[in-house]
């Protein structure tokens, strides 16, 4: 079932290199967290040390999981069809205590440290956090908002929802011309912005399950911010790609100096994302939503025409959700509610599939045919059913009960494609992001945040240092018109001032039948994040592959409409295409479907496994 354990040498020896690069990376740090640690947690609720669960480390041979190398060696062979972009078979990395997982290996390492001086999941996931405003600036954020899953060692889960909500100004009809077409103004500029949610949600994440103050855990960020980063190769290459959409706003002088987007290998310094950080960290949250960058990033909405007030910042709230908890062959769930559809669209189809006993094998025409099939009767659901709970009821008990799932399985013709009315999907668009933290006391966090876009609206706070979020676009702006990821979604998702608009992210930490935290996984990726978390854990549970190979399996996508079932450019062998033509499916290509950061048990403690198709990075210790 699980990843055979490391060899002696690889993984072992490159968690040892890091952790000499971590050394003298932030040896520099030691005596600002102590300074910081003194002066007090900015979220005034800091909880003491003692919050911290009173069990000692896991390690996790104390448990371990069957392995089945040969069973898993099979299924990789099976899904990794000729010419793959993939090899099947390649190692994780491996860490005996503890594991950050994010898109960049700064953030990941941040998070890492502040575990090391003692924090746990939730520090570490804040540290991260704050890390990727600074070092993934397409996608980490504060102008942004995000979703967390904790599961703590003593079995507590928790949902953090720091979704942003419409300004009280929002208006229905806002995006719409006169002939009732969407414009452009969900996705680019000042009207396309919710009110940001990251900087209230990761305080409160640590202020109620955290053990460290947040001026300590935001150090590593505001370091980074200060005395800047390398910039990674594709940084510079998504800075260039997205050069004109930045070069409308007041970002481009930082981001595209003299006209050209920044070139790898430049140290990248943000003064003004420091100052912003380093308010954070003293005054809490307030500094954002009532003090000087709330000011500032008034200003900016009042310079071009945007609709955020003080007002607005001022009465953001995350909130505490009820966990979705549900199971697959044995195996628990812990994931994401609404105003989320991840977590319900996700359990949905794993119910129906769970009634295809066993699942055929990953990579063969009738995995993706039911597959397909069971993601298009959860995606009509979702599409017609989920929205903020606050606004809409949403029928939560059916939508993930397995008597529901059992008869949306019995429609499903084993051999023949269902349909829905086509429509045209739009480009997509590839800017959230999702990490994976494990500690050593047995907690876990998955988070997933972002702009929406890469680098959102495009729309720069002057003063503040950080971009704005186009999270406006998510909700159904013109019902039953496509969004920018296809989704054609219905009035239960219309704008209304305060709603939060309805999200595909599926943070979410699965428990073994022992009941023993087994992996933290999580995507980004608009609705292809819902397929592709669960078809990670779908390998790992269902077809017994190691994380590396759950991860680089060729991943499959359907959302209702478009009807199409989407797979990753050769993915698919031509034969396995050819069936699903002959049942009736239309099939479309995408280069890459979702961008996932994951850790699993192993033997003698964790792999993970960063985005192989991006580059995510895996450190641990
Ligand atoms: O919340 C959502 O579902 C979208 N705003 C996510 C957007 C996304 O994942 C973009 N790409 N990586």
């Amino acid at each position: 079932m699980t990843a055979p354990p490391p060899p002696a040498d690889s993984p072992e020896d490159s968690v040892t290199a890091r952790r000499f690069a971590l050394h003298s990376t932030f040896a520099p740090l030691a005596a600002a967290f102590a300074l910081s640690a003194c002066a007090g947690g900015a979220a005034g609720t800091a909880p003491s040390p003692s919050n911290r669960p009173p069990v000692p480390p896991v390690r996790a041979d104390a448990l371990p999981r069957p392995v089945d190398p040969v069973r898993a060696a099979a299924a990789a062979k099976g899904a990794f069809p000729p010419g793959w972009r993939f090899e099947p078979g390649t190692e994780a990395t491996f860490a005996e205590h503890a594991m950050v997982v994010s898109v960049r290996q700064l953030a990941s390492e941040a998070g890492v440290e502040i575990m090391k001086q003692g924090g746990n999941a939730v520090d570490a996931a804040v540290a991260t956090g704050f890390a990727l405003a600074v070092t993934s600036s397409s996608n980490g954020n504060i102008g942004g908002g995000g979703f967390m899953t904790i599961r703590m060692a003593d079995g507590r889960t928790a949902t953090l929802d720091y979704r942003e909500t419409a300004p009280a100004a929002a208006t229905r009809n806002m995006y719409l011309d006169a002939d009732g077409k969407l414009t452009n103004k969900s996705t680019v500029g000042y009207l396309a912005s919710g009110v940001p949610g990251s900087v209230a949600g990761m305080a409160e994440a640590l202020a109620k399950y955290g053990t460290m103050p947040l001026a300590r855990v935001m150090a590593p960020a505001i370091r980074l911010a200060r005395e800047g980063y390398m910039v990674e190769r594709d940084t510079s290459r998504g800075a260039a790609q997205c050069s004109r959409l930045i070069a409308q706003f007041g970002g481009k002088d930082l981001f595209c100096p003299g006209g050209e987007a920044l070139k790898g290998g430049t140290v990248f310094k943000q003064p003004d994302l420091a100052r912003s950080l380093n308010l954070i960290a003293t005054d809490g949250p307030k500094a954002f939503y009532e003090g000087a960058i709330a000011d500032s990033l008034v200003a900016e909405m009042k310079r071009g025409g945007g609709i955020i007030t003080k007002a607005d910042l001022k009465g953001y709230k995350p909130v505490w959700r009820t966990p979705i908890i549900g199971t697959y062959r044995g195996h628990t769930l812990i994931t994401m509610p609404p105003a989320s559809s991840g977590g319900i669209t996700m359990l949905q189809t794993l119910n129906i599939l769970e009634n295809f006993a066993p699942l055929p094998p990953a990579g063969s025409a009738g995995y993706a045919h039911l597959v397909g099939e069971a993601l298009r009767r959860s995606f009509i659901d979702r599409n017609s059913k989920l929205g903020d709970p606050a606004f809409v009821k949403v029928p939560m008990d059916q939508l993930t009960s397995k008597t529901y799932a059992k008869s949306l399985a019995a429609q499903i013709d084993k051999a023949h494609a269902s349909k829905t009315p086509a429509f045209n999907a739009g480009p997509e668009p590839e800017h959230t992001t999702h990490y994976s933290v494990v500690d050593p006391y047995g907690n876990a966090v998955a988070t997933t945040t972002t702009l929406n876009g890469s680098y959102g609206s495009g729309v720069w706070i002057r003063g503040g240092g950080f971009f704005m979020n186009n999270e406006m676009d998510d909700f159904a702006a013109a019902p039953g018109q496509a969004n920018m990821f296809g989704l054609v979604q219905g009035e239960v998702n219309a704008i209304q001032p305060g709603k939060r608009m309805l999200s595909a992210m599926s943070p979410t930490i699965v428990v073994d039948p022992r009941g023993q935290l087994m992996m933290v996984t999580g995507a980004a990726g608009g609705p292809t994040i819902i397929t592709a978390t669960m078809e990670i854990i779908l390998n790992v549970v269902e077809h017994g592959m190691t994380l590396a190979d759950a991860m680089k399996a060729p991943r499959l996508h359907h959302q209702a409409l478009p009807d199409e079932l989407a797979y990753e450019t050769r993915g698919l062998s031509g034969a396995v295409v050819d069936s699903l033509k002959a049942m009736g499916h239309t099939v479309a290509t995408r280069g890459s479907l979702a961008t996932a950061n994951s850790i699993l048990r192993v033997k003698g403690g964790w792999h993970g496994v960063g985005e192989p198709r991006s580059g995510g990075v895996a450190v641990g210790y």
